[in-house]
């Protein structure tokens, strides 16, 4: 796995145009034209989604938090490591690095023998500003943790996992599991078999099916915050690669539950006709107004279907909590 990197801000950037032209071959010409929701977080969209978090119509950051403060003793288990993908503020987090930070040092494994060792906890985020800021705050407050912040995309790892020896736990928060398409979950467990050694464990926030009205008003909240989120990964592109045609004055935040694939849709819908021209691919296209850009997908699961899944792919033992509401799950698994 890629350790945190000290380039200059030339090669990152280099890395991330790199990376976004990849990305737009891969999905901007497709019909509709898609962008993956990596390119919301430079450092402003990731202040923008940590408000969102916040806001009285976004459940699910509530939600998780209860399933993590009611069972964090049991999701953190005999764990020594804990990689958390797409970590974020890790604001959450923090009441399984209290579980870890206990046993860290005293002497004590996790089954009650003496002479344990370290424990370490690996942030992994593509959001180089918001993974500094938040790994100093955790290394001042967790002064016995070990804390490696690692700057990479959470769907390219190259393994093994980092760590101490013993086990690892592998924590995916955030219901960031539903912005795949059910072939990248496939390839996304397939990525963690290999980076994993059996016995690590993996544990995977994910949002229920619930009321259209609830679900949408989570992604389109009468603030607009949600809306300056999507309509900021304009400026990411036009800032990470050269084109004309990607102002925020051509499109509008759009939210839409699509029943027949059970998720929340995030589109940038086109408000007059526009043409995109990104000269360093030689490519352009027009989108007619009314037209989208689909930024996300946010797939609302039920229970059974992630569980028989996550068995699907290969780890053994799928166990789910959920809020006291109903509203969010946890599963928790064990590689094989
Ligand atoms: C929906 S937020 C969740 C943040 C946090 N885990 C939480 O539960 O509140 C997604 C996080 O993943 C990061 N991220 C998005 N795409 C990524 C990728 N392809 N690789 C690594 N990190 C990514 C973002 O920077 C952001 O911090």
């Amino acid at each position: 796995m890629t350790r945190a990197r000290e380039d200059t801000g030339a090669d990152l950037h280099a890395d991330d145009a790199a990376a976004l032209e990849a990305d737009l071959l891969a999905g901007f010409f497709d019909d509709p034209p898609t962008v993956p929701p990596r390119w919301f977080y430079d450092e402003k969209g990731s202040r923008l989604f940590d408000r969102i978090t916040r806001l009285a119509e976004y459940y699910p950051t509530r939600a998780e938090a209860e399933i993590l403060r009611a069972h964090a003793a049991a999701i953190v288990g005999d764990s020594t490591t804990l990689v958390e993908l797409g970590a974020g503020t890790s604001e959450k987090t923090r009441v399984l690095l209290d579980v870890l930070a206990g046993r860290d040092g005293g002497g004590v494994t996790g089954n009650g023998v003496a002479g344990g060792g370290p424990c370490t906890y690996v942030p992994v985020d593509i959001s180089t500003e918001m993974l500094a800021e938040s790994s100093r705050a955790l290394a001042h407050d967790y002064p016995g943790l070990r804390i490696e912040p690692v700057v990479g995309d959470f769907v390219a790892l190259d393994g093994p996992l980092p760590g101490e020896p013993g086990q690892r736990l592998v924590l995916f928060l955030g219901g960031t599991i539903g912005n795949f398409t059910e072939d990248q979950r496939a390839e996304f467990f397939a990525m963690l078999r290999r980076i994993a050694s059996p016995g690590d464990r993996i544990a995977a926030g994910f949002d229920l099916v619930k009321s259209p009205e609830r679900l949408v008003a989570a992604y389109d909240d009468a603030e607009g915050v949600t809306a300056e989120f999507n309509l900021n990964m304009l400026d990411v592109i036009a800032a990470t690669v050269p084109c004309s045609g990607l102002h925020r004055d051509n499109f509008r935040h759009e939210a839409v539950w699509n029943e027949q694939c059970s998720r929340i849709e995030m589109w940038l819908r086109a408000v007059r006709d526009v043409r995109i021209d990104f000269p360093s691919l030689d490519l352009a296209r027009t989108l007619a107004a009314g037209d989208g850009i689909r930024t996300e997908i946010a797939r609302k699961f039920r229970i059974d279907d992630l569980v028989d899944e996550v068995s699907g792919h290969g780890f053994a033992g799928p166990g789910v909590w959920t809020d006291p509401a109903g509203d969010f799950g946890m599963v928790v698994a064990v590689v094989e």
